[in-house]
């Protein structure tokens, strides 16, 4: 027999619980409680006081995952999550970017096995073996910091494993190959050779993206190879690198709950992703600890 790439029991949606309320004197971004957000019409490249805002942000979004991600375990549901990771930001001052962000009603996206990305925290319980990703961006002092970590339930199968440690190092290759007066298009072709020394699929249909003090600045990362991205990176440059990588297809289709994203083969996915600022010798991490 081949190699099994599809998931034996796919992933389907459960109940998902009331909304979560932030505390009044946590700042929301402008796009809650609205049908999206306002197209945003600065500058790609970020003042110095923005980058040293969004490290915070960044940094209160990396422990939220670290510390949902403590709670991973078979049984635990991705409710209880982010139900953790909800309370952890407003704790720390900060608001769930994706609460209320175009009607998204929680306040991470946890995505299993097949599913790729914009996954609702819900009341399925985790399984042994489960690949789970975690995507926690973080609202304060008027910036956004987005980070993203895949980590397994219980014991994960060999492929897995090797899928998740390998979307990693993809993630660190884009990140290294970051640096000012090269084009955009050098980081999708580095993480693409890497992704396909393996067979894997690289996701095409959902990209990085600039940020600042808008979640979604406009600003297109893409993570496969695509010439035409000319861009030119600059230093100041504030952007995500967050490369989605599948057992099988990289091809995409959406539930009915339009956010989450599943393989069209249902074939297991791995993602990491990093806010980065562009400096004059490479890209530095603003998602650390
Ligand atoms: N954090 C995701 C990203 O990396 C976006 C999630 S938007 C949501 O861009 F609405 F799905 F939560
Ligand atoms: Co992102
Ligand atoms: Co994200």
């Amino acid at each position: 027999m081949g190699v099994r790439l599809m998931t034996v029991n796919p992933v389907v949606p459960y109940s998902i619980t009331p909304h979560r309320s932030v505390p009044a004197q946590i700042q929301p971004p402008e796009y809650v409680g609205k049908k999206a957000p306002t197209p945003y019409s600065g500058s790609n490249v970020a003042t110095p006081e923005t980058i040293e805002k969004m490290r915070e942000s960044g940094r209160i979004a990396h422990l939220a995952i670290l510390e949902g991600a403590k709670h991973i375990a078979p049984g635990v549901t991705t409710d209880a999550i982010d139900a953790v990771i909800h309370e952890f930001i407003c704790d720390n001052g900060g608001y769930p970017s994706t609460l209320g962000y175009r009607g998204f009603p929680k306040s991470c996206c946890t995505s299993v096995n097949e599913v790729i990305c914009h996954g609702i925290p819900d009341l399925r319980p985790l399984e042994d073996g489960d690949l789970v990703k975690i995507d926690v961006t973080v609202f304060k002092n008027g910036v956004h910091g987005d980070n993203c970590m895949t980590f397994g339930c219980g014991t994960l199968d060999q492929a897995s494993a090797d899928l998740m440690t390998r979307t990693q190092e993809a993630m660190n290759r884009g990140i290294k190959a970051v640096k000012p007066g090269r084009q955009l298009n050098v980081i999708g072709r580095v993480i693409e050779a890497y992704a396909h020394r393996f067979g894997y699929g690289v996701v095409r249909d959902y990209t990085g993206h600039g940020i600042n003090t808008s979640f979604h600045s406009g600003l297109i990362i893409l993570h496969y190879d695509a010439p035409a991205l000319t861009t030119v990176i600059e230093e100041g440059m504030t952007f995500t690198i967050e490369p989605m990588l599948t057992l099988g297809d990289y091809r995409s289709n959406v539930w009915d709950d339009d956010w989450t994203v599943v393989t069209n083969d249902l074939s297991r996915c791995a993602q990491f992703e990093q806010t980065i600022v562009v400096r004059r010798d490479g890209a530095e991490i603003l998602t650390a600890p």
